[in-house]
């Protein structure tokens, strides 16, 4: 941090805090409308100031009794919105890596569930919108999906008392870079993944139905194919269920990527409805917690999730019948996510690339089909 910047860490810090500031992302609206700080204001300056025009930035009404941070894509452009932001006055700082560095951004919110021994937090990373989960009970705990920093899930456990003995991946991630390898091998961990041929290192294979145990809780894998074949949801002491990139809140996964083509996109659509409908035959109060939301999530400490019931009502598809849900999924499939080709290569040969993750990271999720 410098007296023109902040780092990542530090806004983090005050959002977590509640501390009063006021985030100016001068991205272009369509950026800002894919993923930004949650709770920040959208003033499209961005390409007037690269061409030397200030009058939007010198224009903008800003509470003059808070502090200001700017953000744009890397946190370059923003410097010149601090520069006239200072010259009125105000304490404008410019977040140090853009959106590219708040990409790591987490925050947690805790997971009521009722009927479990387990206390469930999730981690979330607040700009890009991936969730993790710790599944704790008894002094031990499970992570699923993790997306963070290793360490925030170290810190996170130690402070609940509880030693990290699992950590599960629901699938072979093609948005974000899997830190269950790293975790795993930082806390001694088993590292559990659905049983498939794709990865090319060890790890402990779970099939249909196979369970393990997390203190006096435990989870069971449940085989639902669609956004990806080997995709796995976990079911935690049959009243919470980790749906991976599955089903949302309000729409199921995407069942293209890194499909070989339109046939195979079809036949994994195929395969996601029977997985959705083996889904809906659990009990409907059933709580989902996923695996991704496309909105930034708050400093809130209110989780994403929903019940199974709920999320029948709100996904229309999952009334539909078989025939008009491959028709809807593969009529509305979203663009691809950036770098997802090189994701992928990175989830399969369990390397983590040796330079800044969040240069292939940046962007929103695209692993939903609304
Ligand atoms: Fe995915």
């Amino acid at each position: 941090m410098t007296n023109l910047t902040i780092s990542v860490s530090e806004l983090r810090n005050m959002l977590d805090r509640g501390d009063p500031v006021t985030v100016v992302d001068i991205r272009r609206a369509e950026q800002y409308a894919e993923w930004t700080v949650a709770g920040s204001r959208n003033v499209d300056v961005y390409d007037a100031l690269a061409m030397g025009d200030t009058s939007g930035i010198d224009a903008v009404d800003l509470p003059p009794d808070r502090p200001v941070v700017a953000v744009c894509n890397v946190g370059r452009t923003s410097l010149l919105a601090v520069d006239r932001l200072r010259r009125r006055g105000l304490d404008a700082r410019s977040l140090e890596g853009g959106m590219q560095g708040w990409s790591l951004a987490w925050n947690a919110a805790p997971v009521p569930v009722p009927g479990s021994t387990a206390t469930v937090i999730q981690v979330r990373r607040t700009g890009k919108g991936c969730l993790s989960y710790l599944i704790g009970s008894t002094g031990e705990a499970a992570v699923i999906d993790p997306s963070v920093d290793p360490q925030v899930y170290v810190d996170v456990a130690a402070k609940q008392g509880w030693r990290i003995t699992a950590v599960l991946d629901t699938h072979v991630h093609a948005d974000h870079l899997s830190r269950s390898g790293p975790l795993a091998q930082l806390t001694g961990a088993t590292y559990y993944l659905p049983d498939q041929q794709r990865v090319k290192f060890p790890f402990a294979a779970l099939r249909d139905g196979a369970e393990i145990t997390v203190g006096g809780s435990t989870i069971r894998a449940l085989s639902t194919p669609g956004h990806t074949f080997e995709s796995t949801c976990y079911l935690v002491d049959g009243k919470a269920v980790c749906t991976g990139d599955t089903l949302f809140v309000n729409a199921v996964g995407r069942p293209d990527l890194k499909a070989s083509d339109r046939d195979e996109a079809a036949k994994r659509a195929h395969a996601l409805y029977a997985s959705l409908t083996k889904l809906q035959a659990l009990p409907p109060d059933t709580i989902v917690l996923p695996c991704h939301t496309s909105a930034p999530i708050a400093f809130d400490g209110r989780p994403v999730a929903t019940s199974l019931s709920e999320a029948a009502k709100v996904v229309a598809a999952l009334g539909a019948t078989e025939d008009a849900f491959v028709r809807a999924i593969l009529s509305r499939i979203p663009a691809t996510p950036p770098n997802h080709l090189y994701i992928v290569e990175f989830n399969e040969s369990g390397e983590f690339p040796p330079f800044d993750p969040a240069m292939l990271e940046a962007g929103a999720n695209r692993c939903a089909v609304a």
